[in-house]
C-alpha cells in the first residue's frame, strides 16, 4: 500500500488531535499537531508582550523564531526555540489568545509552508483548520470533524477534570465559540469544510467509531 497524505480539519475541541494520533499509529504514520505550531509562536508573544493585533509586531517575532515539531511515542514534542513547550501551550492564556495571532497572513504563510516540509512524500495525518483547504490540497482523504458545541464544551471540561483544572462548563463553551467565531472569519483561511472533505459528526460516536471511520475511509485510498 502506498503512503498517503490525511488532512483533518474541525472547530475546537472536536476531539481532532485525539483521534489523529490513533489512526496516524494505527498505519504508522506521522501525526502533525499545527495547532501547536500557532499555539507555539503564541506563547512566545505573551512571554515578550507583543501586542498580537499588529501584523508587523507579530511578522517580526516570526522572523526571530524557531519552531520545531518531533515525533514522540505518544504525539509529538513541541520546540520554541529549542525548549520544550509541548504542555506550556495549553494553558487557557494562549488558548484565548491564539486566534489573533493565527490571523495575521505573515504568519500563517510561514508555519504554512513548515508544515509542508514536514508531510513530504510520506504517510501523514494532519490536523488543523486549514490542512484540506490551503495547506495539503491534494491529500487523499480530508476528514472535516464536529460535533455539537454543548459536546465539545463537555469532552474539553471531562478532559480538564482528569488534569485538575476547573474551568467552568459555560466558560469553556464560551471560549470554544469565541475561537470557532474568529477561526472562521478571518481573512486568510478560514476554517471551512473542504469540497471534497467527508464530514464527520462525532457527537454521539465514541473516539475509537470515529478513529475506525477514518482508518477505513484511509483504507479505501491507499
Ligand atoms: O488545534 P488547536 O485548538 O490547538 O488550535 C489552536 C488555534 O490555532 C486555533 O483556534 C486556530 O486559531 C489556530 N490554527 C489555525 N490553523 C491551523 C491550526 C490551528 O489557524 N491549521
Amino acid at each position: 500500500t502506498n503512503p498517503i497524505q490525511i488532512a483533518i480539519d474541525g472547530p475546537a475541541a472536536a476531539g481532532k488531535s485525539t483521534i489523529a494520533k490513533i489512526v496516524a499509529e494505527q498505519l504508522g504514520y506521522i501525526y502533525i499537531d499545527t495547532g501547536a505550531m500557532y499555539r507555539a509562536i503564541t506563547l512566545k508573544a505573551i512571554n515578550e508582550g507583543i501586542n498580537m493585533a499588529s501584523n508587523e509586531e507579530a511578522g517580526e517575532l516570526l522572523l526571530r523564531t524557531q519552531i520545531d515539531l518531533e515525533p514522540s511515542d505518544n504525539g509529538q514534542l513541541v520546540f520554541m526555540d529549542g525548549e520544550e513547550v509541548t504542555e506550556a501551550i495549553r494553558t487557557q492564556q494562549v488558548t484565548k489568545a491564539v486566534s489573533e495571532m493565527s490571523a495575521h497572513a505573515l504568519v500563517r504563510e510561514r508555519m504554512v509552508e513548515l508544515q509542508r516540509q514536514l508531510a513530504e512524500s510520506r504517510g501523514v495525518v494532519m490536523d488543523g483548520r486549514d490542512i484540506g483547504t490551503d495547506v495539503l490540497p491534494n491529500a487523499a482523504l480530508k476528514v472535516f470533524m464536529s460535533a455539537t458545541v454543548e459536546e465539545r464544551a463537555q469532552r474539553r471540561f471531562a478532559d480538564n477534570q482528569v488534569r485538575g483544572i476547573n474551568t467552568p462548563l459555560a466558560e469553556l463553551q464560551e471560549e470554544i465559540a469565541a475561537r470557532d467565531k474568529m477561526d472562521s472569519e478571518r481573512e486568510v483561511s478560514p476554517l471551512k469544510q473542504a469540497e471534497d472533505a467527508i464530514y464527520i459528526d462525532t457527537t454521539d460516536l465514541t473516539i475509537q467509531e470515529a478513529a475506525q471511520k477514518i482508518l477505513t475511509l484511509a483504507q479505501e485510498r491507499m
